[in-house]
């Protein structure tokens, strides 16, 4: 019998992942740039035991639903042939977040099971090699597992699309304030979405210029430059967007409240705030500021209407093991 539990934090991209080259593997079409969030976790705990005769899956003291528990096993597969493990597993996870409170789960547990099943398995992988597995459970759990402010260099293969730190929390202090409002869950997840990527006729344009954005979006985080992080975050999440309005069939996440908050957000950046908007596969809206602007823009977003809840994360650590 072996265990170990570990703790990874979900992320929000700021250059975004959508489509991918090879979906099996989740290799994207683009690389992509992402900050970790601190506060809220996905702490996993994961034993193998040659006595088990099945995988046992419990997600916030509950049995996963069949859904989950497939998604789960299928990335212990995936563990058990590549590292030639032959017992079946039982996982424990939960998360400090709601999991309606529609922020994205997906790339915290993916990143933790990686690092708790690996490392109870006996095997001490390196970051690299552990942001590749945990890309295979959710894309953007790569991205989970280095600390910081990281990028998911693309890559060809399973061995070259891997996520790695490009600088630490402490770097920048950048605070995502998220405006909570739909607690309801998603009708179209994201594996789905990556498969009609490609239907949009835009989504070739979108690609084209991702490296550009990237590389203007990196350096802009390297020389703390709000103006040019907020005028390529929002126009990259723009960009997203079109693509899955404009794909068959047509994602449309927005819901008349987001559009309210973005709306809001360029007018507090024109009166001087430093705040920018970025939203994912979902109508919350992150609203990207700097700590001095963070408890205003929070007050701000709590009084329009349709928003239930804001909740605030600065940058995070990358995946670790709880003793
Ligand atoms: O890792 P997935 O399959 O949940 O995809 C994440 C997709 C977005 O959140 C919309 C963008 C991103 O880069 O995180």
């Amino acid at each position: 019998m072996a265990s170990a539990t570990a703790r990874a934090h979900p992320n929000i991209a700021f250059i975004k992942y959508w489509g991918n080259q090879d979906s099996s593997l989740r290799i994207p079409v683009n690389s992509s740039l992402s900050m970790n969030l601190d506060g809220l976790f996905t702490e996993t705990t994961v034993e193998w035991n040659p006595q088990f005769v099945s995988d046992v899956v419990e997600i916030n003291h509950q049995p996963a639903s069949d859904l989950a528990s497939r998604r789960v096993i299928q990335h212990l597969n995936q563990i058990r042939q590549r590292y030639s493990v032959t017992d079946f597993a039982q996982v424990r996870s939960s998360n400090n977040f709601p999991m309606g409170a529609g922020i994205a789960s997906s790339a915290s547990s993916f990143a933790a099971l990686t690092l708790a099943a690996t490392k109870a398995a006996g095997l001490d992988l390196p970051e690299r090699e552990l942001s590749s597995i945990a890309r295979l459970g959710s894309g953007s759990a790569s991205r989970s597992i280095p600390s910081g402010f990281v990028e998911w260099h693309a890559g060809y293969d399973h061995e070259s699309s891997y996520a790695e730190s490009f600088a630490l929390s402490d770097h920048w202090n950048l605070v995502d304030v998220v405006a909570v409002v739909s607690q309801s869950h998603k009708t179209t997840g994201s594996t789905e979405g990556h498969q009609s990527a490609e239907t949009s006729d835009l989504q070739s344009a979108r690609v084209a210029g991702a490296e550009d954005r990237l590389k203007a979006c990196k350096s802009a985080i390297l020389d703390r430059d709000f103006t040019t992080f907020a005028e390529v975050v929002e126009r990259d999440s723009n960009l997203m967007h079109a693509v899955m309005m404009t794909s068959r069939p047509p994602l449309f996440y927005w819901l008349p409240t987001s559009l309210v908050i973005m709306q809001k957000v360029r007018e507090w950046r024109d009166s001087g705030l430093h705040v920018c908007y970025t939203l994912d596969a979902g109508p919350n809206v992150h609203c990207l500021c700097l700590l001095p602007d963070s408890a205003q823009v929070a007050a701000a977003l709590k009084s329009i209407d349709g928003v239930s809840e804001v909740r605030i994360a600065a940058a995070g650590a990358g995946a670790h093991l709880i003793s």
